[in-house]
């Protein structure tokens, strides 16, 4: 008999997500070959979007000019792996005492409201930080208003606590062509740079790919590093890009359900015809949306199937009554190599960057091309 040991390596449930650390490589150098001369941050938050902020981290240490993250922790983590870095906190400190860590850190600092430029000009000890004020130019999310920058600028300028003065702001509409919140937003940010600062950033992904006007110094790709598209009519593949998360499954039952019998909780698909339905290992608590509505694309062997009936925790329904010869085990993927994440995004009324970053830690990753 084998061992409890050996059994268990053995043992998986059909569900992986395998990430090719090489097309993160790849997209980078797509955002740097978009703004030429430009140095670009690689945007980690979110455990890299769901990918594995270690393994990206990794695979980008010797490529990035630097990474961004959205609060401490993920600074701390993203500084244990690499020493050197510039490392920017994008939403700044959320408490004065947080400021002697970004010190301890090294980290590039946004400040994007009165207390933290209050906090940062409090501290005494430590090393002058990289700061990076942050300009509302219309999203009206963080940031000082204009008047608020320039009063900031002021009082930092000559500040034993700065380093270098930078300018950054973040684009409301980039990903919608045309909008006119954008012309707004980049004009706001020009306007502001009768101002001396040393460095500036504005560009998100969608920015990095077709606005040049807004490239400045430093580039902030996130969502194209990962292989999806910002836009609802631009694909990865026409943008250059190559998708890094492949979500596979198995079908893990086959049957025959008769015409106007149903599927699943609910029983709210009900078959129109002699129907074979295919159960699939992956439901709403590995991350598939619970609200992708019947007729989302799903691939089985290759074809494109529908799915059917609501998803379970962790199981979703399939027809496959065009399929030939289904079987239990036949290969399944919901998203990735064959099937955009973003097609099936916008069947279930959302962006691909929610369902990258909402694959839950059940899934394990499986990393290729990470040397
Ligand atoms: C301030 C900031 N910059 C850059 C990014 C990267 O944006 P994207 O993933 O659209 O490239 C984000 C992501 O939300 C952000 O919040």
């Amino acid at each position: 008999m084998l061992g409890f040991d050996l059994l268990w390596s053995l043992a998986m449930r059909p569900l992986v997500a395998t990430i090719d650390l090489s097309a993160v490589c790849h997209n980078y150098a797509v955002a740097k070959r978009c703004g030429p001369g430009r140095e670009a941050f690689a945007v980690v938050k979110a455990n890299a979007y769901g990918h594995g902020v270690r393994e990206v981290v990794t695979a980008l240490h010797d490529l990035a000019d630097g990474f961004a993250v959205a609060c401490l922790e993920e600074a701390a983590q993203v500084r244990a792996m690499h020493a050197d870095a510039r490392i920017l906190l994008l939403e700044g400190c959320f408490e004065a005492v947080e400021v002697q860590l970004a010190q301890q850190l090294r980290l590039d600092l946004v400040v994007q409201s009165q207390q933290q430029l209050d906090a940062v000009l409090a501290a005494h000890a430590g090393p002058p930080l990289n700061i990076w004020l942050k300009l509302d130019s219309g999203m009206h999310r963080l940031g000082f208003d204009a008047d608020g920058v320039r009063a900031a600028h002021g009082a930092l300028r000559n500040s034993a606590q700065c380093n270098e003065l930078n300018l950054i702001s973040h684009f409301a509409c980039a990903d919608e062509r045309g909008h006119e919140l954008t012309e707004h937003q980049l004009a706001c940010f020009l306007d502001m740079l009768d101002l001396d600062f040393d460095q500036r950033s504005l560009a998100n992904s969608a920015a990095i790919l077709t606005i040049p006007a807004a490239h400045m110094d430093w580039l902030r790709p996130g969502i194209m590093l990962y292989g999806a598209t910002p836009f609802a009519d631009l694909s990865v593949a026409q943008l250059g890009l190559k998708p890094v998360m492949t979500l596979s499954a198995q079908l893990i039952a086959v049957r025959h359900v008769a015409q106007g019998e149903s599927v699943g909780y609910g029983a709210s698909w009900v078959a129109s015809r002699a129907s074979v339905i295919g159960t699939v290992s992956c439901g709403y608590a590995d991350g598939y949306p619970r609200h992708a509505p019947a007729g989302t694309p799903v691939m089985v062997n290759g074809q494109r199937v529908p799915l059917v009936g609501r998803v379970s925790m962790d199981m979703l329904t399939v027809d496959l009554t065009d399929l030939a010869q289904p079987a239990v085990g036949d290969a399944v993927e919901l998203w990735g190599n064959q099937l955009a994440v973003d097609e099936v995004a916008q069947a279930a009324g959302t962006i691909g960057y929610e369902l990258l970053t909402k694959v839950t830690e059940r899934v394990p990753r499986r990393y290729l091309n990470n040397h």
